[in-house]
């Protein structure tokens, strides 16, 4: 099957320059996104996870094309349309790409109160989203927002859209901004870290919500998270980022049975399950991840692995596949230089 997003070699550069006075160095980098690629298939949902800082928000942000402006983003994100000629988003004019924002490719952001207008009513603010895309009047506008607001499970719509952002539960705003994300009928939905501000229960109805709008509309979607327990009740598949690279990458049964990058491996020694010993303390990774602005040449992962060896150091390692569709990116461990 196509690819719905194809993202190849997507690299994302902050400019960092050094403090007068104190630093003579040249202006240096801070590369928050390194050489990404992935793809996702119509109706898949893809779960991209990696600790604070890994890169994910930058990566999402890039493919909607909202970085901050002093950002450099380099490779080729294709989004393919019902035709099947995927347009290519980075060298989208401005224009065509605020028709496709929104439209086509719409996010839903962690934090629900920043992310609405506390001033404008909730089914305005869902309303607008219809009006920024189709000619309509605004009565249409107003009842397509009420019907996302529904589809939604926010119960007696209608008189929920008269109320302000303030007047709702975290939980309750969470649903007006997927009501927002839904009401033009995205090919492509980008949760980042959807559920991360909300509290246990309010996080388990929001995944189980997503899980029903994914099979009711066939939803394909980009799913955010840093927490792996979350990450596997939501998606097909599972990409892991370390320090701005995508280290492994796989089906979530792949991943979560038989991981093969050290760092993933680590990761799931983290993550508490039934199974758990409770009287000892969880695994952690000794060591800390790599400053963005001084990413080593080698293996990212290099000085915190217990398997490295002399050449992890000197080369970015490549993608290995480890089984069918299942790439880590460590020789090493998988065979291929000891
Ligand atoms: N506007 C920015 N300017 C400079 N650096 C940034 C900016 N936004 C993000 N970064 C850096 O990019 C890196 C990745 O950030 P981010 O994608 O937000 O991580 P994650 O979402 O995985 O927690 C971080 O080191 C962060 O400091
Ligand atoms: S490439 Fe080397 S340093 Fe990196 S994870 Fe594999 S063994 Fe460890
Ligand atoms: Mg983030």
């Amino acid at each position: 099957m196509a690819a719905l997003l194809d993202v190849r070699h997507l690299t994302v550069e902050f400019p960092r320059q050094g403090r007068a006075g104190t630093d003579n160095s040249p202006a240096q980098k801070l590369l928050a996104v390194r050489d990404l690629s992935f793809n996702i298939s119509a109706g898949e949902v893809l779960g991209l996870v990696g600790e604070s800082g890994s890169g994910k928000s930058v990566a999402s942000l890039a493919l909607m094309r909202l970085l901050p402006p002093q950002a450099r983003a380099s490779g080729e994100i294709f989004l393919s349309n019902e035709s099947h000629s995927g347009r290519e988003l980075l060298s989208l004019p401005d224009e065509e790409m605020r028709g496709l924002r929104g439209s086509r490719i719409a996010m839903i952001f962690q934090e629900p109160m920043t992310a609405l207008n506390p001033v404008m009513r909730v089914g305005d603010q869902v309303a607008e989203a219809v009006l920024v895309h189709a000619k309509g009047s605004k009565s249409e506008a107003w009842s397509r927002a009420v019907a996302a607001m529904r589809e939604v499970a926010i119960a007696d719509a209608e008189r929920r859209a008269r109320d302000f952002p303030y007047q709702l539960s975290g939980g309750m705003r969470q649903r007006v901004l997927i009501a927002m994300a839904i009401v033009n009928r995205p090919q492509l939905l980008i949760a980042d870290e959807p559920t991360t501000a909300l509290d246990v229960t309010i996080q388990a109805q929001i995944l189980e919500l997503l899980a029903e709008l994914r099979s009711k509309f066939g939803l394909t979607m980009l799913f955010i998270s840093h927490d792996l327990a979350v990450v596997s009740q939501v998606v097909d598949r599972v990409a892991v980022m370390y320090a701005g690279s995508l280290v492994e990458m796989g089906s979530k049964h792949a991943i979560f049975q038989s991981p093969a990058h050290p760092y993933t491996r680590g990761l799931l020694k983290a993550v508490p399950t039934l199974r758990t010993d409770r009287s000892r303390p969880l695994e952690t990774i000794e060591g800390t991840v790599p400053a963005l602005h001084a990413v080593p040449v080698g293996c990212p992962f290099e000085s915190r692995c217990g398997y490295r060896v002399v050449p992890c150091a000197q080369e970015f390692p490549p993608l290995v596949e480890v089984s069918p569709q299942h790439w880590a990116r460590c020789p090493v461990v998988n065979g291929v230089i000891a």
